[in-house]
């Protein structure tokens, strides 16, 4: 079997097939992190890994930032420990609804991650795809002036914040990212830490842009998103059950599609830590401001 490469129609995106993931010799690696770090987003169909092999495939690219009760893989589902449909407006639904606002993991952590890997054990018949959108080609379709305003840019990252958007009220120590006090800032545009690019970094939970009234910052990071999350810049994912899927939270955001929520949709989550020399927060005496501009309740 040898590794096959097949490059998406989009500037980002690849799928690779002829590899079985769960037995990775050393060259095969070293061809998939090229490929992780040029195409952002890899595909791999049908691997149908063990929860076991999915964390050792993960920690290929770093150490596992663990997620809820510490877990290094978590299941991202629309049914309960039971198996029973979560209500729409359970605490989990919500949280899946926000799923479907473009982002990328853990922004609103101290360190935000590298990357993530999801694998699907079972998808809806309709919908439910995930949708990656490329940063470093969003940045470079800038125009030079809106990439001069951008660069010295800072914005605050919370889940309170992008989950208030969809009305969804969180008690403080709702859980895994929730975090009450001091949302961390983050620049506008991320230098990639190994290949050099600029990108546009922002997301659902970005806001509250350091120096500008909170309304103009909004009105700019919505504008910057829905000119970023453009074709050539987006590739998307049907999925079946067994494929995973790696992505490079540095430089890619994503999100869910919508699916008829009585259908079953389990996924699995193992997420790659960021470095803190380069994941963590800006250092910052700026207050962050209020949660909940720009709310729809
Ligand atoms: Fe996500």
């Amino acid at each position: 079997m040898a590794l096959h490469i097949e490059p998406a129609d989009a500037t980002l995106g690849a799928t690779i097939t002829g590899i079985d993931l769960a037995r990775l010799d050393d060259a095969d690696w070293r061809q998939i992190e090229d490929a992780f770090h040029q195409f952002g987003v890899l595909v791999f169909p049908s691997q149908h890994l063990t929860e076991t092999a999915q964390v050792t495939f993960g920690r290929r690219f770093g150490a596992v930032e663990q997620l809820v009760a510490k877990r290094d893989i978590v299941p991202i589902s629309n049914r309960d420990a039971e198996g029973e449909q979560l209500y729409d407006r359970s605490h989990q639904a919500l949280v899946l609804r926000g799923n479907e606002g473009w982002h990328t993991d853990s922004s609103y952590m101290p360190v935000s991650a590298k990357a993530s890997v999801l694998s699907c054990r079972i998808a809806p018949k309709r919908g439910g795809e995930t949708e990656w959108a490329d940063m470093r080609a969003a940045f470079d379709a800038l125009d030079d002036a809106m990439r001069e305003r951008v660069a010295p840019l800072a914005a605050f990252h919370s889940l309170y914040h992008s989950q208030a958007k969809l009305g969804h009220k969180v008690e403080a120590g709702a859980g895994y990212g929730f975090i009450a006090d001091a949302p961390p800032l983050r620049p506008l545009v991320k230098t990639h830490p190994f290949t050099g690019r600029p990108a546009l970094y922002m997301g659902r939970h970005a806001y509250g842009i350091v120096g500008l009234a909170a309304e103009e910052s909004e009105r700019l990071l919505t504008g910057l998103v829905e000119f970023a999350c453009q074709p050539p810049r987006v590739w998307g994912h049907r999925w079946a059950p067994g494929d995973v899927v790696i992505w490079d939270n540095r430089c890619v955001m994503h999100r869910a599609r919508p699916y008829d929520q009585r259908e079953p949709r389990v996924m699995m989550h193992t997420r790659i830590a960021g470095d803190p020399a380069t994941e963590a927060a800006l250092a910052t005496t700026e207050q962050a401001p209020p949660i909940g501009i720009g709310t729809a309740a």
